[in-house]
Protein backbone atom coordinates (compact mmCIF):
# COMPACT_ATOMS: atom_id res chain seq x y z
CA UNK A 1 0.00 0.00 0.00
CA UNK A 2 2.94 2.59 0.87
CA UNK A 3 6.01 1.52 0.86
CA UNK A 4 7.75 1.23 4.46
CA UNK A 5 10.64 4.11 3.79
CA UNK A 6 7.52 6.56 3.22
CA UNK A 7 5.91 4.68 6.34
CA UNK A 8 8.96 5.97 8.17
CA UNK A 9 9.50 9.29 7.04
CA UNK A 10 5.77 10.08 7.44
CA UNK A 11 5.99 8.45 11.13
CA UNK A 12 9.14 10.43 12.17
CA UNK A 13 7.98 13.75 10.86
CA UNK A 14 4.56 13.32 12.66
CA UNK A 15 4.67 11.25 15.75
CA UNK A 16 4.84 14.62 18.24
CA UNK A 17 1.19 16.05 17.16
CA UNK A 18 -0.88 13.28 16.67
CA UNK A 19 -3.57 11.95 18.35
CA UNK A 20 -2.83 9.17 20.96
CA UNK A 21 -4.59 7.11 23.65
CA UNK A 22 -3.36 4.40 26.01
CA UNK A 23 -2.14 1.72 23.31
CA UNK A 24 -2.06 3.16 19.72
CA UNK A 25 -1.32 6.17 17.98
CA UNK A 26 -2.83 7.84 14.50
CA UNK A 27 -0.77 9.43 11.98
CA UNK A 28 -2.88 10.54 8.26
CA UNK A 29 -0.31 9.15 5.65
CA UNK A 30 -2.34 10.02 2.82
CA UNK A 31 -5.51 11.71 1.96
CA UNK A 32 -7.87 8.51 2.33
CA UNK A 33 -5.95 6.20 4.41
CA UNK A 34 -4.14 6.86 7.93
CA UNK A 35 -1.48 4.82 10.34
CA UNK A 36 -2.46 3.28 13.39
CA UNK A 37 1.28 2.33 15.13
CA UNK A 38 1.56 0.09 18.59
CA UNK A 39 4.20 -0.68 20.68
CA UNK A 40 3.80 -4.61 20.00
CA UNK A 41 2.30 -6.70 17.73
CA UNK A 42 0.24 -8.91 20.64
CA UNK A 43 -1.77 -5.18 20.57
CA UNK A 44 -1.69 -4.98 17.03
CA UNK A 45 -3.03 -8.02 16.39
CA UNK A 46 -5.75 -8.05 18.83
CA UNK A 47 -6.94 -4.49 17.98
CA UNK A 48 -7.01 -5.92 13.86
CA UNK A 49 -9.05 -8.87 15.18
CA UNK A 50 -11.79 -7.01 16.34
CA UNK A 51 -11.10 -4.33 13.79
CA UNK A 52 -11.23 -6.60 11.20
CA UNK A 53 -14.81 -8.22 12.63
CA UNK A 54 -16.51 -5.09 12.52
CA UNK A 55 -15.59 -4.56 9.00
CA UNK A 56 -16.89 -8.14 7.85
CA UNK A 57 -19.94 -6.76 9.42
CA UNK A 58 -19.74 -3.49 7.80
CA UNK A 59 -19.19 -1.09 10.50
CA UNK A 60 -15.28 -0.10 10.64
CA UNK A 61 -13.38 1.83 8.27
CA UNK A 62 -11.51 -0.01 5.22
CA UNK A 63 -8.04 -1.92 6.71
CA UNK A 64 -5.06 -2.35 5.18
CA UNK A 65 -2.07 -5.14 6.11
CA UNK A 66 0.41 -4.85 8.89
CA UNK A 67 3.87 -4.14 9.22
CA UNK A 68 6.83 -3.27 11.03
CA UNK A 69 8.14 -0.16 11.12
CA UNK A 70 11.96 -0.33 10.17
CA UNK A 71 13.34 1.29 12.78
CA UNK A 72 10.89 2.16 16.50
CA UNK A 73 10.16 5.06 16.94
CA UNK A 74 9.72 6.96 20.56
CA UNK A 75 6.88 9.53 21.29
CA UNK A 76 5.90 10.87 24.13
CA UNK A 77 8.20 8.79 26.12
CA UNK A 78 6.48 5.50 24.38
CA UNK A 79 7.92 3.25 21.99
CA UNK A 80 6.09 2.14 18.73
CA UNK A 81 7.88 -0.75 16.61
CA UNK A 82 4.38 -2.09 13.95
CA UNK A 83 1.22 -0.71 12.95
CA UNK A 84 -1.57 -1.29 9.89
CA UNK A 85 -3.17 0.87 8.08
CA UNK A 86 -6.68 2.30 8.31
CA UNK A 87 -9.36 4.26 5.75
CA UNK A 88 -9.51 7.85 7.02
CA UNK A 89 -13.64 8.64 8.08
CA UNK A 90 -15.65 11.39 8.99
CA UNK A 91 -15.22 12.28 12.69
CA UNK A 92 -15.92 14.80 15.17
CA UNK A 93 -12.96 16.96 16.22
CA UNK A 94 -10.95 15.45 19.00
CA UNK A 95 -11.22 17.20 22.24
CA UNK A 96 -9.90 14.46 24.53
CA UNK A 97 -8.25 15.96 27.67
CA UNK A 98 -10.28 19.31 27.60
CA UNK A 99 -8.92 20.52 24.12
CA UNK A 100 -5.44 20.79 25.41
CA UNK A 101 -3.81 19.03 22.54
CA UNK A 102 -6.44 20.36 19.85
CA UNK A 103 -4.83 23.86 21.38
CA UNK A 104 -1.27 22.79 20.45
CA UNK A 105 -2.74 23.17 16.39
CA UNK A 106 -5.47 25.00 16.60
CA UNK A 107 -6.58 28.60 17.78
CA UNK A 108 -9.11 29.59 20.78
CA UNK A 109 -11.94 30.92 18.07
CA UNK A 110 -11.61 27.46 16.40
CA UNK A 111 -11.80 25.13 19.70
CA UNK A 112 -15.07 26.99 20.29
CA UNK A 113 -16.50 25.73 17.02
CA UNK A 114 -15.42 22.78 17.41
CA UNK A 115 -16.90 22.09 21.03
CA UNK A 116 -20.36 22.83 19.15
CA UNK A 117 -19.47 20.04 16.49
CA UNK A 118 -18.35 17.73 19.50
CA UNK A 119 -21.86 18.75 21.55
CA UNK A 120 -23.94 18.06 17.63
CA UNK A 121 -21.87 14.35 17.45
CA UNK A 122 -23.31 13.75 21.08
CA UNK A 123 -27.12 14.86 20.50
CA UNK A 124 -27.23 12.32 17.40
CA UNK A 125 -25.08 9.56 18.45
CA UNK A 126 -26.24 9.55 21.91
CA UNK A 127 -29.52 8.15 21.02
CA UNK A 128 -28.34 5.55 18.74
CA UNK A 129 -25.49 4.47 20.72
CA UNK A 130 -27.03 1.33 22.48
CA UNK A 131 -28.55 -0.47 19.70
CA UNK A 132 -25.45 0.28 18.18
CA UNK A 133 -22.77 -1.32 20.40
CA UNK A 134 -25.61 -4.35 20.52
CA UNK A 135 -25.37 -4.43 16.98
CA UNK A 136 -21.59 -4.50 16.90
CA UNK A 137 -21.82 -7.02 19.89
CA UNK A 138 -24.64 -9.42 17.82
CA UNK A 139 -22.63 -9.51 14.27
CA UNK A 140 -19.15 -9.63 15.68
CA UNK A 141 -19.10 -11.07 19.38
CA UNK A 142 -17.03 -7.93 20.29
CA UNK A 143 -18.37 -5.52 23.33
CA UNK A 144 -17.43 -1.93 22.18
CA UNK A 145 -17.05 -0.73 26.25
CA UNK A 146 -15.25 2.13 25.35
CA UNK A 147 -17.50 4.19 23.33
CA UNK A 148 -17.03 7.64 23.90
CA UNK A 149 -17.73 10.59 21.08
CA UNK A 150 -14.39 10.27 20.41
CA UNK A 151 -14.09 6.43 19.59
CA UNK A 152 -17.08 6.41 16.72
CA UNK A 153 -16.72 7.59 13.15
CA UNK A 154 -19.69 8.06 9.98
CA UNK A 155 -19.35 6.52 7.00
CA UNK A 156 -22.17 6.55 4.39
CA UNK A 157 -24.43 8.33 6.98
CA UNK A 158 -23.90 5.40 9.86
CA UNK A 159 -21.86 5.69 12.70
CA UNK A 160 -19.18 2.89 13.41
CA UNK A 161 -16.67 1.95 15.64
CA UNK A 162 -12.61 3.44 14.97
CA UNK A 163 -11.04 2.40 18.49
CA UNK A 164 -10.94 -1.25 18.42
CA UNK A 165 -9.20 -1.91 21.49
N1 LIG B 1 -10.25 5.68 10.99
C1 LIG B 1 -10.14 6.92 11.50
N2 LIG B 1 -10.54 7.99 10.76
C2 LIG B 1 -10.41 9.26 11.25
N3 LIG B 1 -9.89 9.55 12.45
C3 LIG B 1 -9.47 8.53 13.24
C4 LIG B 1 -9.59 7.17 12.80
N4 LIG B 1 -9.08 6.38 13.78
C5 LIG B 1 -8.69 7.22 14.77
N5 LIG B 1 -8.91 8.51 14.45
C6 LIG B 1 -8.60 9.69 15.28
O1 LIG B 1 -7.55 9.40 16.17
C7 LIG B 1 -8.02 9.42 17.54
C8 LIG B 1 -7.32 8.33 18.33
O2 LIG B 1 -7.53 7.07 17.73
P1 LIG B 1 -8.12 5.82 18.51
O3 LIG B 1 -8.23 4.70 17.54
O4 LIG B 1 -9.32 6.23 19.26
O5 LIG B 1 -6.93 5.43 19.45
P2 LIG B 1 -6.71 5.57 20.99
O6 LIG B 1 -6.55 4.16 21.48
O7 LIG B 1 -5.46 6.34 20.97
O8 LIG B 1 -7.88 6.29 21.62
C9 LIG B 1 -9.54 9.26 17.40
O9 LIG B 1 -10.22 9.78 18.50
C10 LIG B 1 -9.81 10.04 16.13
O10 LIG B 1 -9.81 11.43 16.37
MG1 LIG C 1 -9.83 6.25 21.25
Amino acid sequence: MFDLGTVQSVVERSIGGSPRGVRSVFIPISEKWAIKLFGNTGSCNAVMKNHRACLNAGMAPEMGEMFMLPEPINGDGRGYTCGYFVEIVETCPNLDGNGADYLRTHGEEELEKARAEVEAWRSELYPLIRDLVDEICEKTGWYFDDAHVYNWGKKNGKFIPIDFD
